[in-house]
């Protein structure tokens, strides 16, 4: 069992943001991206066979997996049941915190503004993602919130790209960074594991 640290330090420098359709793509994807240096993968709920596809992936030895796009407290014990890693979510509503403080699996929540993140440090939280990291004030918005939170940490998603991850990742608050860029949809519709594994290496190696 993982905790949020461990898995957001874990993903330096970047956890792919996955959409898989196919449950056969689940294995030869996660083995390709661990190959390729990256093993903590967010497999969205936002495509039919998510759940199945974290089942299968949890089968490839050495990676951490969880969902992302988690947005109702029932997908949580859902999550909980198949054995995820952690679970991610876009926002962050007032049952969702109260419920990923109480099931046995690490959840980070989401904010973009100060308000949003104080109201989950009120229930305990110290770790966010920053989405839309992007379109909510980048990584100008995050040095702002370093003033008044130095101990908050964040995982921005959004917008997030091989041009600018390393802007993301230079900042004291910044532990990891998400992003679907290394999935292009097209190399998955063609089961391209090589130029998976290579976008990961990449992402590695510009580090
Ligand atoms: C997410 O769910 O975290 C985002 O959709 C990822 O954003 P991106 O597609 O801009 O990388």
């Amino acid at each position: 069992n993982y905790t949020l640290e461990d898995i957001m330090t874990q993903a330096y420098p970047v956890m792919p943001v996955l959409a898989v359709e196919r449950v056969e793509d689940a294995i030869p994807l996660a083995q390709a991206l661990k190959a390729g240096g990256l093993n903590v993968l967010e497999v969205t709920l936002r495509t039919a066979n998510a759940m199945a596809v974290i089942e299968a992936m949890k089968t490839v030895a050495g990676v951490i997996v969880g969902a992302g796009t988690v947005t109702r407290v029932e997908q949580l014990h859902e999550l909980v049941r198949i054995g995820a890693d952690f679970a991610i979510s876009p926002g962050a509503t007032p049952a969702l915190l109260a419920e990923g403080k109480r099931v046995e699996l690490p959840f980070l929540p989401a904010i973009a503004t100060v308000s949003e993140m104080m109201q989950g440090l009120e229930l305990g939280y110290e770790h966010f993602k920053f989405f839309p990291a992007e379109a909510a004030g980048g990584t100008a918005a995050l040095k702002s919130f370093a003033g008044p939170f130095p101990k908050v940490r964040f995982c921005p998603t959004g917008g997030i790209s091989v041009k600018n991850f390393k802007d993301y990742l230079a900042l004291d608050n910044v532990t990891c960074v998400g992003g679907s860029w290394l999935v292009p949809s097209d190399a998955l519709a063609e089961q391209d594991w090589d130029r998976i594994e290579a976008l990961a290496r990449q992402a590695c190696f510009l580090v």
